[in-house]
């Protein structure tokens, strides 16, 4: 690590610890305490993943790193600061909710900051640097690591607050992408601990296009792939929430769907199966992708559920899909 790099990560480190500190026990960061309060997360998950705040104040991050003895171009570098148009600087994150993203060895690179006032963004993130790029690290990886080695499975959510919820609901073996689609360089870490990766991203029409994408890729990584059972329009955070953390575990994780339940469901974004002619379209891609399953015994169960769905004997479903299959070679 560079001399400037190593500044930026006590940097880091120390301005964790401050709007930690100011969170759990000043007035200052009374409003981030109650707001995370509101939001059911106790003092032990505030304490475990170090969560703070920031105030509102323009240069207090700014003052208080200056008395460390911090040169001013090495944290706006690290985004801790930020430089504007006329030159002037002042702390990048002011009156947000503090969400510590740590690298792998479990040290501050970056930071996540929510508003608490509906101010756009409603995430505000460190920008990228040497230390901090976002498609190489998963939120979260430091403290699930022993869990997902233990479980041989590992979770993978959207965000700072599913990851948190889940936590709390003892789902301890999850990570979020921050913000962004999964990368290959992340499914290559997980497929290094895991063989079976929960994908749990928002069940909105945006997690549900993002679900896809990343399948492909950590399919091709080499892992198992399952589809968590959220119901329409929730977040995992949100599901805790209303429905609590047993019910979590017992109806989204355990009922994880497999990947071609997922995709049959998905697929029908793009017809409308009222129609005769969408319906026999529909019905192609699915066997399209069913031909390319090998196991004889899943691609009968699923076949089943075609013919019984959509009334097509089992004869002419299999005919089918032998003819794709032989195209397959
Ligand atoms: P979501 O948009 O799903 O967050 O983004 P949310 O569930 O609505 O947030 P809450 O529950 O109201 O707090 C999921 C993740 O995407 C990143 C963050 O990491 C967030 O946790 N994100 C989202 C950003 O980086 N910037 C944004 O403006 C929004
Ligand atoms: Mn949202
Ligand atoms: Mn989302
Ligand atoms: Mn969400
Ligand atoms: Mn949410």
């Amino acid at each position: 690590v560079s001399p400037e790099n190593q500044q930026i990560l006590s940097a880091s480190e120390w301005v964790a610890k401050l709007y930690h500190h100011l969170l759990r026990f000043t007035k200052d960061g009374k409003k981030g305490y109650q707001y995370l309060k509101d939001r059911g997360i106790t003092d032990e998950t505030i304490d475990a993943f170090q969560l703070g705040f920031a105030p509102e104040a323009k240069d207090f991050t700014a003052a208080f790193l200056d008395k460390k003895g911090f040169h001013q171009q090495t944290l706006i570098k690290s985004g801790l600061l930020s430089q504007h148009e006329d030159n002037s600087v002042s702390d990048r994150f002011r009156g947000r909710v503090i969400f510590p993203i740590r690298n792998h060895l479990g040290k501050p690179i970056a930071f996540g900051g929510r508003t608490l006032a509906g101010q756009e963004p409603k995430y505000l993130n460190s920008p990228e640097s040497e230390l901090f790029q976002k498609g190489r690290i998963l939120y979260n990886f430091d403290l699930a690591k022993k869990h997902i080695r233990k479980q041989n499975q590992a979770v993978l959510f959207e965000g700072y607050m599913d990851v948190i919820s889940a936590y709390q609901a003892d789902v301890k073996n999850g990570v979020a992408t921050l913000g962004t689609s999964l990368t290959e360089t992340q499914a290559r870490l997980l497929r290094r601990y895991v063989d079976t990766v929960i994908i749990c991203y928002d069940a909105d029409d945006a997690g549900n296009d993002a679900t896809y994408k990343a399948a492909g890729i950590l399919q091709r990584a080499g892992c198992d792939v399952k589809i968590a059972n959220l119901r329409e329009n929730m977040d995992p955070d949100s599901f805790i929430m209303e429905f609590g953390g047993e019910a979590f575990q017992d109806e989204v994780i355990k009922l994880s769907l497999t990947f071609t339940s997922f995709y049959m469901r998905y697929l029908k974004k793009d017809f409308n199966l009222t129609l005769e002619g969408d319906r026999i379209q529909y019905i192609e891609r699915v066997l399209e992708h069913l031909a390319t399953i090998d196991s004889s015994v899943e691609r009968e169960y699923y076949l089943k559920e075609l013919s019984s769905e959509y009334d097509i004997s089992m004869d002419s479903l299999t005919q089918q899909i032998q003819s794709h299959r032989q195209k397959m070679g």
